[in-house]
Order: C-alpha cells, then sequence, then structure tokens
C-alpha cells in the first residue's frame, strides 16, 4: 500500500496476557507492522481475557463497535487471540455472528501469529484478484484497473481459525517488545494443575508445564544486558515451580539463581498457592536484598468449608498460621490477596469467616471479586448460586473493611526513607515522578523525568489512603 501498516493491540487480563502481548508486539515489529494508538487501524487485534463474565462482555463490547469502523474501511484485519479464543462456545458464537473477525488464534500457539496474519493477508488478496473485473478486449487496455488499495469494495475473506486445546511445548526465543525499559516480567511456568472449582484458567491455559532454569536465567542475563534492573516472575502458582521438570528445581532455589543475575537489583513474582508456600520460599525472602518485600497470597474465602468445595486444599487455620508466620518471619512484608465473594453455597456464617480472615491478617490491599459463573467449571454446576443482592450486599461490606484495613496499613512507613523504583511521570502532575516502593506502594515526588528506571530514596511525607506524596531524601 506503500505505507507501513499499522496494528492497534488491545490487553485484556492478568500478568500472563500483558506479557504475551510483548510477544506478539515483537512478533509485529518482526513482521512490519508499526503500532498505533487508534483503533481505526489496518490490523486490530484483541488478546483477550474470560476469568469473569465481564471480561468476555467487554469484548463483545467493543467487537460492535470494530463492526461499525469495518464498515468504513472493509480492508481492515481484526483478530482475537487470548484465554477467552480457547472456549469451544465463543469461537462457535463468533463463527455464527461475528462473520467479520478475520482471525481467531489461542493461547498455546502465540508463536504461528506471523504465519497466521500472512494467510489472512493471502486470503484478502485473492478474494480481491476474483471480484477484479476480467480484462477483456479494447475497453480493458484503455481503462486501467485501478491498484487495489484505491478500490473500495467489501472483501469477503474466510475467517481463519487455529486453536490448539492444549500444549506440554515451551516455545523459547520470541522476539518480545517490552512496556518498560527497566523493568520486564518473565515467564518462568506456563498453565495451571490446581483446578479451583470455579476457575476457568486451567482449561484455558492448559497443564502446567515449567521453563528450564537455564533458558529463564538466560533471558534474565539479557534482559539486564538490555537495561532491566527488576524482574516479576510469572506464574499462575509459582511455587509448583519446577514440578514438571526432570532434574526438579524448586522456586526458592530459581530466586536464589535469579539474584546471582549481575544487574538485577530487585526480583517480584505472582503468584504464589498458599498451599505449596514453603519454608524454604520464607527463609530466602527474608534474608534476601532483593526479593521485594511484597507477596500476593490469593484467600478466595476465608471459611474452611467453602474453601473445600473451592478445591484450595487449605483451611481457614492453616492460611492464618501462614499469614502470621510471614508476618513474623518479615516483619516488613506487604500481604495482599484475591477474595471471592458468593460462591455457590456461601452462607452469612461463611462470609463473616472471610471478614474475620480479613481482620486478622490485615491485608495491605485486596482484590475483590464477585463470583462469576464460568461454563465448564465445576462449580457452575453447583446448586445454590447466591442470590445477586444478597452477594451485593456482603461484596460491599467486605470492600469497606478491606479499605478500612489498608488504608492503616498504608500508613505503617509514614515518615520512613525507603527506596523507590521511578516508574513514570505522575498521570495528572507532570512535576510529580511516580515511584514504587519494595512493599508495592505508590510514592509520587518532585524530580524529572531523568529517574525514570532509577531507583532513589524517598522520604514518605505524607500517607494518602493508598499512595503516598514524598520528597528525594
Ligand atoms: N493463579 C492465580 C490467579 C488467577 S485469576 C491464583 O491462583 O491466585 C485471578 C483471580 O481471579 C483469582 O485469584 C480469583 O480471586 C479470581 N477469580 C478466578 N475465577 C473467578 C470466578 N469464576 N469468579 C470470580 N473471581 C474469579
Ligand atoms: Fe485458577 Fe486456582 Fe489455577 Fe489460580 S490456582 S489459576 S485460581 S485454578
Ligand atoms: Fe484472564 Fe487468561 Fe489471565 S483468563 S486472568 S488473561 S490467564
Amino acid at each position: 500500500m506503500g505505507r507501513k501498516q499499522q496494528c492497534f493491540l488491545r490487553t485484556f487480563g492478568c500478568q500472563m496476557n500483558a506479557k504475551d502481548s510483548e510477544k506478539l508486539r515483537g512478533i509485529l515489529r518482526e513482521t512490519g507492522f508499526s503500532l498505533t494508538e487508534s483503533e481505526d487501524a489496518d490490523l486490530v487485534l484483541y488478546n483477550t481475557c474470560t476469568v469473569r463474565e465481564n471480561a468476555n462482555l467487554k469484548v463483545y463490547g467493543h467487537l460492535g463497535y470494530l463492526s461499525n469502523l469495518k464498515k468504513k474501511n472493509p480492508r481492515m484485519i481484526i483478530a482475537l487471540c487470548g484465554c477467552m479464543m480457547q472456549e469451544p462456545d465463543v469461537v462457535a458464537k463468533l463463527q455464527k455472528s461475528y462473520r467479520f473477525v478475520n482471525l481467531i488464534f489461542g493461547t498455546h500457539n502465540i508463536f504461528k501469529f506471523a504465519e497466521l496474519l500472512y494467510a489472512v493477508l493471502e486470503g484478502q488478496r485473492k478474494a480481491e484478484q476474483m471480484m477484479l473485473p476480467e480484462p477483456s478486449g479494447a475497453a480493458a487496455a484503455a481503462e486501467e484497473t485501478p491498484p487495489i488499495s484505491q478500490r473500495h469494495t467489501v472483501v469477503k475473506t474466510p475467517m481463519i481459525v487455529d486453536i490448539w486445546k492444549d500444549t506440554n511445548q515451551v516455545v523459547e526465543d520470541l522476539p518480545a517488545d517490552r512496556t518498560y525499559s527497566f523493568k520486564s516480567g518473565v515467564n518462568i511456568m506456563y498453565g495451571c494443575n490446581n483446578f479451583c472449582t470455579y476457575c476457568i484458567v486451567p482449561y484455558v491455559r492448559g497443564r502446567e508445564r515449567s521453563r528450564r532454569p537455564e533458558d529463564i536465567i538466560r533471558e534474565i542475563e539479557q534482559l539486564s544486558a538490555d537495561g532491566v534492573i527488576e524482574v516479576m516472575l510469572l506464574g499462575q502458582n509459582v511455587n509448583s515451580y519446577g514440578k514438571t521438570l526432570s532434574n526438579s528445581v524448586s522456586f526458592a532455589h530459581l530466586l536464589e539463581m535469579v539474584e546471582q543475575v549481575p544487574g538485577i537489583r530487585r526480583i517480584r513474582f505472582m503468584t504464589s498457592h498458599p498451599k505449596d508456600l514453603s519454608d524454604e520460599l520464607i527463609e530466602v525472602m527474608k534474608r534476601s536484598q532483593k526479593v521485594c518485600r511484597h507477596l500476593h497470597l490469593p484467600l478466595q474465602s476465608g471459611s474452611s468449608r467453602i474453601l473445600e468445595k473451592m478445591n484450595r486444599r487449605y483451611t481457614k487455620e492453616q492460611y492464618l498460621e501462614l499469614a502470621a508466620k510471614l508476618r513474623r518471619e518479615i516483619p516488613d512484608i506487604s500481604l495482599t490477596t484475591d477474595i471471592i465473594v458468593g460462591f455457590p453455597g456461601e452462607t452469612e456464617e461463611d462470609f463473616q469467616e472471610t471478614l474475620d480472615v480479613v481482620r486478622q491478617v490485615r491485608y495491605d490491599s485486596a482484590f475483590t471479586f464477585i463470583y462469576s459463573k464460568r461454563t465448564g467449571t465445576p462449580a457452575a454446576a453447583m446448586e445454590e448460586q447466591v442470590p445477586d443482592d444478597i452477594v451485593k450486599d456482603r461484596f460491599q461490606r467486605l470492600l469497606g473493611l478491606v479499605q478500612e484495613i489498608s488504608q492503616k496499613m498504608a500508613k505503617r512507613v509514614e515518615g520512613q526513607t525507603l527506596p523507590a523504583l521511578v516508574e513514570s511521570l505522575d498521570d495528572h502532575d507532570p512535576a510529580l515522578m511516580t515511584g514504587r516502593l519494595s512493599n508495592n506502594l505508590l510514592v509520587h515526588f518532585p524530580g524529572t523525568e531523568d529517574l525514570i528506571g532509577q531507583i532513589v530514596d524517598v522520604r514518605l511525607t505524607t500517607c494518602k489512603g493508598f499512595y503516598y506524596l514524598g520528597e528525594m531524601a
């Protein structure tokens, strides 16, 4: 078309998807695309999430908007990938009612993106050629056919669908375009074997498989050479890292290996399952200068009865003991969590147990979710789904308590001077910089853009509830 093709990429969901999108961007760059902020692009790619129903609804909503854009620009390519595409019902619905989508692929074959895109472009080219008027006689010779890019015909190309159910393959060395120059997520494992009964992730991300430690370390060495000083190790349950490897390495040991990589100054990880969190990990965190003072430890429910129905494989008492041990061994640790309200069969008493755990653990922050029924999961078939109004009321009560406690917890470090990794300009005030403390709290302080990517000491002068105002020490 005489110009570089432009792609708009939208990412839904968690850090896994954010990391996959970095790979998709890398592939796009290598394929010759540039990225644009405008949705009116040559290629629109959505990397989707399906963990809760509203994640799906958002995608369908956006697709409605895209269909209008495509009416004006029929050559626009619309591609969908990510977790939602791993659900056969979703693909069937798209094939039936969203025929304007050109390409659907899943979480297991991201590495094929360029090839699939090429197939779409080829399909489009062939469809356009078939629509060319047959050159015949003198008329054809006199009147030149305009180049394809100047024709405005609706080009009907077949929808390409390539979904793999699962894979035990780990594809290394995909290109990636990182969002930040100084910090990066690093996959250490893929998939999940836990099958919590409410959760769709094991179905859409497949069986758990760990990357080999040498591949992880090699990637982190390359990142470090490229200026990265903070890594976030990613997995659905990092504490079971290594179980699928022949010469099994524990997660705690992997952390120690990452600590040795020159240039890496901060290490984070997501997510820890309480059932697998080892004393060895607590020891490594305790003595480490690099592992951040933050642990995300999803509770889901405080009721042992509900935890059993959720297949979480710990009790309220075991969780409380673990949290107490963490607070005792690492006093400056920040504990955060995920909680689901309204799991089938949850009674007011069960809910009170959840509030009790929140009060005892005193979370530094908590993500609270209303239970969402996911087709195909065991919980979706359970009786006693809790009525909406009751769930909403519980959700509000939980949110109130969580916020009250996290504001008090944030105050713990008021007046202290702590190192912060400067991440960006403040969203609201360009004279301020935004930095992240080891415990994951944000601090805004006067500074200049050249500080971005550096770790600086900041005095935390004023606690504003969930964040700080400060000044460089
Ligand atoms: N592997 C991670 C988190 C994956 S999903 C872990 O085990 O913690 C992130 C969070 O979404 C979960 O912790 C859970 O709180 C929430 N979630 C998952 N499925 C849900 C559902 N069906 N309804 C509501 N919340 C859900
Ligand atoms: Fe879902 Fe449970 Fe796996 Fe987390 S551990 S991804 S909540 S099944
Ligand atoms: Fe969503 Fe998939 Fe993550 S379902 S939460 S993007 S693993």
